[in-house]
Protein backbone atom coordinates (compact mmCIF):
# COMPACT_ATOMS: atom_id res chain seq x y z
CA UNK A 1 0.00 0.00 0.00
CA UNK A 2 2.76 2.19 0.74
CA UNK A 3 4.54 1.51 -2.50
CA UNK A 4 1.51 1.98 -4.63
CA UNK A 5 0.77 5.40 -2.73
CA UNK A 6 3.99 6.86 -3.33
CA UNK A 7 5.09 5.29 -6.68
CA UNK A 8 1.95 4.99 -8.40
CA UNK A 9 0.67 1.83 -9.19
CA UNK A 10 2.40 1.29 -12.80
CA UNK A 11 5.48 1.78 -10.63
CA UNK A 12 8.56 -1.56 -10.70
CA UNK A 13 8.44 -1.54 -7.02
CA UNK A 14 4.80 -0.97 -6.61
CA UNK A 15 5.19 -4.79 -8.50
CA UNK A 16 7.93 -5.66 -6.64
CA UNK A 17 6.14 -5.24 -3.57
CA UNK A 18 3.07 -7.35 -4.43
CA UNK A 19 5.09 -10.26 -5.11
CA UNK A 20 7.05 -10.43 -1.79
CA UNK A 21 3.32 -10.16 -0.07
CA UNK A 22 1.99 -12.66 -2.42
CA UNK A 23 4.85 -14.68 -1.14
CA UNK A 24 4.40 -14.34 2.54
CA UNK A 25 0.14 -14.93 1.88
CA UNK A 26 1.54 -18.35 0.10
CA UNK A 27 3.50 -19.22 2.89
CA UNK A 28 1.12 -18.12 5.66
CA UNK A 29 -1.92 -19.89 3.81
CA UNK A 30 -0.03 -23.26 3.98
CA UNK A 31 -0.45 -22.95 7.51
CA UNK A 32 -4.12 -21.70 7.47
CA UNK A 33 -6.55 -21.33 4.11
CA UNK A 34 -8.45 -18.13 5.85
CA UNK A 35 -6.81 -15.42 7.68
CA UNK A 36 -8.64 -12.77 9.25
CA UNK A 37 -7.71 -9.36 10.20
CA UNK A 38 -9.70 -6.58 12.15
CA UNK A 39 -9.37 -3.65 13.46
CA UNK A 40 -10.24 -3.13 17.43
CA UNK A 41 -10.22 0.43 18.30
CA UNK A 42 -6.76 1.26 16.83
CA UNK A 43 -4.99 -2.02 17.11
CA UNK A 44 -4.60 -4.33 14.22
CA UNK A 45 -6.17 -7.54 15.50
CA UNK A 46 -4.90 -11.11 13.52
CA UNK A 47 -8.00 -13.34 14.29
CA UNK A 48 -8.62 -13.09 17.51
CA UNK A 49 -5.48 -11.64 19.03
CA UNK A 50 -4.78 -7.92 19.04
CA UNK A 51 -1.72 -6.87 18.52
CA UNK A 52 -0.66 -4.70 20.88
CA UNK A 53 3.65 -5.14 20.35
CA UNK A 54 2.89 -3.56 16.53
CA UNK A 55 0.19 -0.51 17.84
CA UNK A 56 3.22 2.41 16.74
CA UNK A 57 3.98 0.63 12.90
CA UNK A 58 0.35 0.20 12.21
CA UNK A 59 -1.33 2.84 14.01
CA UNK A 60 -1.26 4.77 10.15
CA UNK A 61 -2.24 1.78 8.35
CA UNK A 62 -5.34 0.90 11.00
CA UNK A 63 -6.57 5.15 10.82
CA UNK A 64 -6.29 5.17 6.87
CA UNK A 65 -8.69 2.09 6.60
CA UNK A 66 -10.66 2.81 9.09
CA UNK A 67 -10.93 6.70 7.33
CA UNK A 68 -12.41 4.32 4.26
CA UNK A 69 -14.95 2.57 6.26
CA UNK A 70 -12.92 -0.65 6.61
CA UNK A 71 -12.15 -2.40 10.05
CA UNK A 72 -11.54 -6.09 8.20
CA UNK A 73 -10.20 -7.58 6.44
CA UNK A 74 -10.64 -11.54 5.32
CA UNK A 75 -8.11 -13.08 2.96
CA UNK A 76 -9.00 -16.84 1.50
CA UNK A 77 -6.62 -19.40 -0.17
CA UNK A 78 -6.36 -19.90 -3.38
CA UNK A 79 -6.09 -15.99 -3.47
CA UNK A 80 -4.51 -14.93 -6.64
CA UNK A 81 -1.52 -12.43 -7.00
CA UNK A 82 -4.20 -10.17 -9.62
CA UNK A 83 -6.28 -10.18 -6.74
CA UNK A 84 -3.91 -9.11 -4.21
CA UNK A 85 -2.93 -6.24 -6.58
CA UNK A 86 -6.41 -4.94 -7.43
CA UNK A 87 -7.05 -5.35 -4.09
CA UNK A 88 -3.69 -2.70 -3.10
CA UNK A 89 -4.94 -0.41 -6.05
CA UNK A 90 -8.82 -0.43 -4.74
CA UNK A 91 -6.81 0.53 -1.30
CA UNK A 92 -5.22 3.66 -2.71
CA UNK A 93 -7.86 4.92 -4.72
CA UNK A 94 -8.94 8.64 -3.64
CA UNK A 95 -12.12 7.94 -1.21
CA UNK A 96 -13.96 10.86 -3.71
CA UNK A 97 -13.96 8.15 -6.93
CA UNK A 98 -15.46 5.28 -4.85
CA UNK A 99 -19.23 5.48 -4.91
CA UNK A 100 -19.75 2.00 -3.75
CA UNK A 101 -19.74 0.31 -0.42
CA UNK A 102 -16.21 -1.23 0.04
CA UNK A 103 -17.25 -5.07 -0.57
CA UNK A 104 -19.45 -4.08 -3.58
CA UNK A 105 -16.31 -2.53 -5.35
CA UNK A 106 -14.20 -5.81 -5.19
CA UNK A 107 -17.35 -7.91 -6.50
CA UNK A 108 -16.85 -5.53 -9.47
CA UNK A 109 -13.33 -5.88 -9.48
CA UNK A 110 -13.59 -9.47 -9.87
CA UNK A 111 -12.04 -10.38 -6.45
CA UNK A 112 -13.02 -13.35 -5.06
CA UNK A 113 -10.77 -14.86 -2.16
CA UNK A 114 -10.48 -11.13 -0.01
CA UNK A 115 -13.22 -9.97 1.43
CA UNK A 116 -13.81 -6.63 3.58
CA UNK A 117 -16.23 -5.93 6.56
CA UNK A 118 -16.96 -1.95 7.29
CA UNK A 119 -18.46 0.30 9.91
CA UNK A 120 -21.83 0.29 9.79
CA UNK A 121 -23.32 2.07 12.36
CA UNK A 122 -24.53 5.60 11.00
CA UNK A 123 -23.05 7.11 14.48
CA UNK A 124 -19.84 6.00 13.69
CA UNK A 125 -19.58 7.64 10.51
CA UNK A 126 -20.94 10.66 11.09
CA UNK A 127 -17.84 13.12 11.01
CA UNK A 128 -15.67 10.64 10.78
CA UNK A 129 -13.96 12.10 8.02
CA UNK A 130 -13.09 14.98 9.66
CA UNK A 131 -12.07 13.17 12.95
CA UNK A 132 -10.09 10.40 11.21
CA UNK A 133 -7.89 13.30 9.09
CA UNK A 134 -6.85 14.60 12.49
CA UNK A 135 -6.15 11.46 13.87
CA UNK A 136 -4.01 10.12 10.81
CA UNK A 137 -2.38 13.28 10.58
CA UNK A 138 -1.55 12.94 14.91
CA UNK A 139 -0.61 9.42 14.29
CA UNK A 140 2.17 9.95 11.47
CA UNK A 141 3.60 12.69 13.55
CA UNK A 142 3.99 10.37 16.27
CA UNK A 143 5.77 7.97 13.91
CA UNK A 144 8.09 10.56 12.63
CA UNK A 145 8.74 11.60 16.60
CA UNK A 146 10.11 8.12 16.43
CA UNK A 147 12.25 8.45 14.06
CA UNK A 148 13.62 11.33 14.96
CA UNK A 149 14.27 9.71 17.83
CA UNK A 150 16.51 7.44 15.78
CA UNK A 151 18.16 9.82 13.58
CA UNK A 152 19.32 11.07 17.15
CA UNK A 153 20.41 7.88 18.19
CA UNK A 154 22.05 6.69 15.45
CA UNK A 155 19.56 4.12 14.77
CA UNK A 156 18.47 3.04 11.20
CA UNK A 157 15.62 4.72 9.97
CA UNK A 158 13.04 3.28 7.83
CA UNK A 159 12.67 5.65 5.12
CA UNK A 160 9.44 4.43 3.40
CA UNK A 161 8.23 4.68 6.59
CA UNK A 162 9.17 7.79 6.85
CA UNK A 163 7.39 8.82 3.33
CA UNK A 164 4.85 7.36 3.82
CA UNK A 165 4.36 8.87 7.64
CA UNK A 166 4.97 12.83 5.30
CA UNK A 167 2.79 11.61 2.70
CA UNK A 168 0.00 10.89 5.40
CA UNK A 169 0.37 14.67 6.56
CA UNK A 170 0.45 15.60 2.57
CA UNK A 171 -2.95 14.12 2.40
CA UNK A 172 -4.49 15.18 5.48
CA UNK A 173 -3.32 18.33 4.41
CA UNK A 174 -4.56 18.35 1.00
CA UNK A 175 -7.68 17.04 2.10
CA UNK A 176 -8.75 19.44 5.20
CA UNK A 177 -5.50 21.74 4.79
CA UNK A 178 -8.02 24.95 6.21
CA UNK A 179 -8.70 22.85 9.18
CA UNK A 180 -5.10 21.70 9.49
CA UNK A 181 -3.32 25.26 9.25
CA UNK A 182 -5.41 25.88 12.20
CA UNK A 183 -3.70 23.11 14.28
CA UNK A 184 -0.28 24.91 13.24
CA UNK A 185 -1.43 27.93 15.15
CA UNK A 186 -2.44 25.81 17.91
CA UNK A 187 0.58 23.81 18.00
CA UNK A 188 2.46 27.22 18.64
CA UNK A 189 1.26 27.73 21.91
CA UNK A 190 3.58 25.01 23.37
CA UNK A 191 7.12 26.28 23.52
CA UNK A 192 9.11 23.19 22.23
CA UNK A 193 10.98 23.24 19.40
CA UNK A 194 9.36 20.35 18.36
CA UNK A 195 6.09 22.21 17.53
CA UNK A 196 8.33 24.63 15.67
CA UNK A 197 9.90 21.90 13.48
CA UNK A 198 6.07 20.85 12.63
CA UNK A 199 5.22 23.54 11.94
CA UNK A 200 7.67 24.46 9.54
CA UNK A 201 7.57 21.20 8.00
CA UNK A 202 3.58 21.54 7.85
CA UNK A 203 3.89 24.69 5.96
CA UNK A 204 6.82 23.94 3.71
CA UNK A 205 4.43 20.96 2.54
CA UNK A 206 1.57 23.40 1.86
CA UNK A 207 3.38 26.17 -0.15
CA UNK A 208 5.20 23.83 -1.83
CA UNK A 209 2.22 22.12 -3.21
CA UNK A 210 0.41 25.49 -3.69
CA UNK A 211 3.50 26.44 -5.70
CA UNK A 212 3.17 23.52 -8.01
CA UNK A 213 5.98 21.55 -7.35
CA UNK A 214 5.23 17.40 -8.18
CA UNK A 215 4.24 16.13 -5.50
CA UNK A 216 7.32 13.68 -4.54
CA UNK A 217 9.22 17.52 -4.18
CA UNK A 218 6.62 18.34 -2.05
CA UNK A 219 7.21 14.95 -0.12
CA UNK A 220 11.17 15.43 -0.45
CA UNK A 221 10.89 19.14 1.20
CA UNK A 222 8.00 18.20 3.68
CA UNK A 223 10.70 15.83 4.94
CA UNK A 224 13.70 18.09 5.06
CA UNK A 225 11.47 20.49 6.90
CA UNK A 226 10.96 17.98 9.73
CA UNK A 227 14.94 18.10 10.14
CA UNK A 228 16.09 21.42 9.14
CA UNK A 229 16.73 22.31 12.99
CA UNK A 230 17.84 18.93 14.60
CA UNK A 231 21.51 20.52 14.26
CA UNK A 232 19.97 22.70 17.37
CA UNK A 233 20.28 19.09 19.71
CA UNK A 234 24.14 19.87 19.38
CA UNK A 235 23.90 23.02 20.82
CA UNK A 236 23.75 23.63 24.64
CA UNK A 237 19.92 23.52 26.01
CA UNK A 238 20.66 26.21 28.38
CA UNK A 239 21.37 28.96 25.03
CA UNK A 240 18.80 27.44 23.26
CA UNK A 241 16.19 27.74 26.20
CA UNK A 242 17.47 31.14 27.34
CA UNK A 243 14.92 33.90 27.12
CA UNK A 244 16.93 36.83 27.92
CA UNK A 245 19.01 38.21 24.32
CA UNK A 246 22.00 36.11 23.30
CA UNK A 247 25.57 37.29 23.85
CA UNK A 248 27.63 37.50 20.57
CA UNK A 249 29.23 33.78 21.54
CA UNK A 250 26.28 32.30 22.18
CA UNK A 251 24.35 33.36 19.04
CA UNK A 252 27.60 31.97 17.47
CA UNK A 253 26.95 28.50 18.83
CA UNK A 254 23.13 28.80 17.92
CA UNK A 255 24.67 29.64 14.48
CA UNK A 256 26.76 26.16 14.69
CA UNK A 257 23.34 24.47 14.61
CA UNK A 258 23.34 24.47 10.39
CA UNK A 259 26.79 23.19 10.28
CA UNK A 260 25.85 20.58 12.98
CA UNK A 261 22.47 19.31 11.15
CA UNK A 262 24.13 18.91 7.77
CA UNK A 263 26.97 16.56 9.93
CA UNK A 264 24.37 14.68 10.75
CA UNK A 265 22.18 14.36 8.06
CA UNK A 266 25.15 13.65 5.53
CA UNK A 267 25.25 10.11 7.70
CA UNK A 268 21.46 9.15 6.20
CA UNK A 269 21.91 10.45 2.79
CA UNK A 270 21.41 6.57 1.72
CA UNK A 271 18.44 6.64 2.97
CA UNK A 272 16.91 10.31 3.43
CA UNK A 273 18.35 11.72 0.52
CA UNK A 274 20.61 14.83 0.00
CA UNK A 275 18.17 18.04 0.40
CA UNK A 276 17.60 17.52 4.49
CA UNK A 277 21.71 17.59 4.37
CA UNK A 278 21.12 20.63 1.99
CA UNK A 279 17.93 21.88 3.66
CA UNK A 280 19.60 21.92 7.54
CA UNK A 281 22.82 23.58 6.20
CA UNK A 282 21.23 26.15 4.08
CA UNK A 283 18.37 27.23 5.45
CA UNK A 284 19.53 30.83 7.11
CA UNK A 285 21.96 31.84 4.01
CA UNK A 286 21.03 34.82 2.54
CA UNK A 287 22.59 37.05 -0.13
CA UNK A 288 25.52 39.35 -0.02
CA UNK A 289 27.64 37.07 2.58
CA UNK A 290 24.68 37.79 4.72
CA UNK A 291 22.95 34.94 6.97
CA UNK A 292 24.93 31.90 8.29
CA UNK A 293 26.83 29.84 8.23
CA UNK A 294 29.27 32.10 6.46
CA UNK A 295 30.63 31.14 3.47
CA UNK A 296 34.00 31.51 1.58
CA UNK A 297 32.04 31.87 -1.66
CA UNK A 298 28.20 32.82 -2.67
CA UNK A 299 26.29 30.38 -2.26
CA UNK A 300 22.40 30.47 -4.07
CA UNK A 301 20.35 27.55 -1.71
CA UNK A 302 18.41 24.96 -3.28
CA UNK A 303 14.84 26.22 -3.92
CA UNK A 304 13.72 23.53 -1.27
CA UNK A 305 15.97 25.30 1.15
CA UNK A 306 14.67 28.41 0.43
CA UNK A 307 11.03 27.74 0.90
CA UNK A 308 11.85 26.00 4.26
CA UNK A 309 14.01 29.12 5.12
CA UNK A 310 10.65 31.17 4.33
CA UNK A 311 8.56 28.97 6.82
CA UNK A 312 10.89 29.07 9.15
CA UNK A 313 11.36 32.84 9.87
CA UNK A 314 7.39 33.48 9.19
CA UNK A 315 7.02 30.42 12.34
CA UNK A 316 9.73 31.66 14.43
CA UNK A 317 7.86 35.40 14.08
CA UNK A 318 4.21 34.17 14.60
CA UNK A 319 5.19 32.00 17.55
CA UNK A 320 4.22 32.95 20.67
CA UNK A 321 7.31 32.21 23.11
CA UNK A 322 7.54 31.78 26.59
CA UNK A 323 9.13 35.29 26.95
CA UNK A 324 7.46 37.29 24.47
CA UNK A 325 3.86 37.76 23.11
CA UNK A 326 3.25 36.61 19.69
CA UNK A 327 3.89 38.89 17.29
CA UNK A 328 0.97 40.59 15.13
CA UNK A 329 0.60 39.26 11.91
CA UNK A 330 0.65 42.47 10.03
CA UNK A 331 3.86 42.95 12.21
CA UNK A 332 5.42 39.49 10.94
CA UNK A 333 4.02 40.57 7.66
CA UNK A 334 6.18 44.18 7.36
CA UNK A 335 9.35 41.90 8.71
CA UNK A 336 9.37 39.23 6.24
CA UNK A 337 8.53 42.21 3.54
CA UNK A 338 11.30 44.18 4.58
CA UNK A 339 13.65 40.65 4.83
CA UNK A 340 12.64 39.74 1.44
CA UNK A 341 15.22 41.85 0.44
CA UNK A 342 17.99 40.10 1.65
CA UNK A 343 16.60 36.82 0.34
CA UNK A 344 17.77 34.96 -2.64
CA UNK A 345 14.20 34.01 -3.64
CA UNK A 346 12.93 37.17 -2.31
CA UNK A 347 9.68 36.15 -4.41
CA UNK A 348 8.61 33.31 -2.16
CA UNK A 349 7.48 36.02 0.06
CA UNK A 350 5.14 37.67 -2.10
CA UNK A 351 3.99 33.86 -2.65
CA UNK A 352 3.90 33.00 0.68
CA UNK A 353 1.20 35.53 1.56
CA UNK A 354 -0.48 35.38 -1.87
CA UNK A 355 -1.71 31.60 -0.30
CA UNK A 356 -1.60 31.78 3.52
CA UNK A 357 -3.04 35.30 3.57
CA UNK A 358 -1.78 38.10 6.23
CA UNK A 359 -4.15 36.97 8.78
CA UNK A 360 -3.98 33.05 9.33
CA UNK A 361 -7.03 31.53 9.72
CA UNK A 362 -7.82 30.83 13.57
CA UNK A 363 -6.79 34.88 14.26
CA UNK A 364 -9.14 37.39 16.38
CA UNK A 365 -9.44 40.38 14.53
CA UNK A 366 -11.03 43.53 14.83
CA UNK A 367 -13.23 44.93 11.85
CA UNK A 368 -13.51 48.54 11.10
CA UNK A 369 -16.69 48.71 12.05
CA UNK A 370 -15.50 47.31 15.80
CA UNK A 371 -16.95 43.82 15.55
CA UNK A 372 -14.44 41.20 17.00
CA UNK A 373 -14.63 38.06 14.71
CA UNK A 374 -12.06 35.38 13.88
CA UNK A 375 -10.76 34.16 10.37
CA UNK A 376 -12.28 31.15 9.11
CA UNK A 377 -10.91 30.86 5.54
CA UNK A 378 -8.38 32.44 3.07
CA UNK A 379 -8.73 33.60 -0.45
CA UNK A 380 -5.61 32.73 -2.52
CA UNK A 381 -4.21 35.95 -3.78
CA UNK A 382 -6.62 38.32 -1.55
CA UNK A 383 -4.47 38.69 1.54
CA UNK A 384 -6.06 41.43 3.77
CA UNK A 385 -9.52 40.21 2.97
CA UNK A 386 -10.14 36.86 4.22
CA UNK A 387 -13.49 35.00 5.38
CA UNK A 388 -14.39 36.31 8.82
CA UNK A 389 -16.79 34.81 11.15
CA UNK A 390 -17.97 37.79 13.85
CA UNK A 391 -18.35 36.34 17.13
CA UNK A 392 -18.98 39.83 19.47
CA UNK A 393 -21.20 41.18 19.75
CA UNK A 394 -23.74 38.39 20.29
CA UNK A 395 -26.70 40.21 18.45
CA UNK A 396 -24.36 40.89 15.39
CA UNK A 397 -22.90 37.08 14.62
CA UNK A 398 -22.60 36.41 10.90
CA UNK A 399 -19.97 34.74 8.69
CA UNK A 400 -18.77 37.53 5.84
CA UNK A 401 -16.70 37.73 3.15
CA UNK A 402 -14.75 40.82 3.18
CA UNK A 403 -13.37 40.12 -0.36
CA UNK A 404 -15.61 42.30 -2.21
CA UNK A 405 -17.83 43.22 0.64
CA UNK A 406 -20.17 46.04 -0.13
CA UNK A 407 -20.15 47.80 3.14
CA UNK A 408 -16.11 48.36 2.68
CA UNK A 409 -15.30 46.72 5.86
CA UNK A 410 -11.75 45.54 6.63
CA UNK A 411 -9.41 44.14 9.13
CA UNK A 412 -8.42 46.91 11.19
CA UNK A 413 -6.21 44.58 13.50
CA UNK A 414 -5.91 41.49 15.02
CA UNK A 415 -6.27 40.50 18.94
CA UNK A 416 -3.40 37.94 21.09
CA UNK A 417 -5.35 35.48 22.26
CA UNK A 418 -3.58 35.84 25.36
CA UNK A 419 -3.84 38.95 26.31
CA UNK A 420 -6.48 41.62 24.84
CA UNK A 421 -8.54 39.21 22.87
CA UNK A 422 -8.71 36.54 25.95
CA UNK A 423 -11.93 37.43 26.49
CA UNK A 424 -13.20 36.46 22.88
CA UNK A 425 -11.43 33.16 23.24
CA UNK A 426 -14.72 31.14 24.51
CA UNK A 427 -16.66 32.57 21.85
CA UNK A 428 -14.81 31.00 18.99
FE1 LIG B 1 17.41 26.99 11.99
FE1 LIG C 1 14.03 26.64 12.34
Amino acid sequence: MQTAKLYGIEHVKFGKSVDIAFERFQAAFKEKPDLVFGIVGEELAFEKEVMFDLSKATRPMIIYLKSRSIERMDFYSPMLKEELQKFLVFLVTPKEELKKEPQEHLMILGIRNINVGHIKSAEERVGLGAVDDLKLYESSLENFNQTLDNVLENKEVDYLDLQFNVSNIFESLTNRHQELLKLTVLKRYDQVTFAHILNVSVLSIFFASKLGLPREEVLEIGIAALFHDIGKTHVSRKIIKKTDKLTDEEFEAVKGHTVFGAEILLKYVDTLGQLPVLAAFEHHLKSGFQGYPKMPYPRKPHLGSAIIGVCDIYDALSARRSYKTSMPPLVVYGILLKEKEKLHFPELVDDFFKIMGVFPIGTLVVLSDSRIGVVRLQYEGDIFFPQVEVVYPADKREVLNLKGNTAGLKIEKSLDPFVEGQPYVSLI
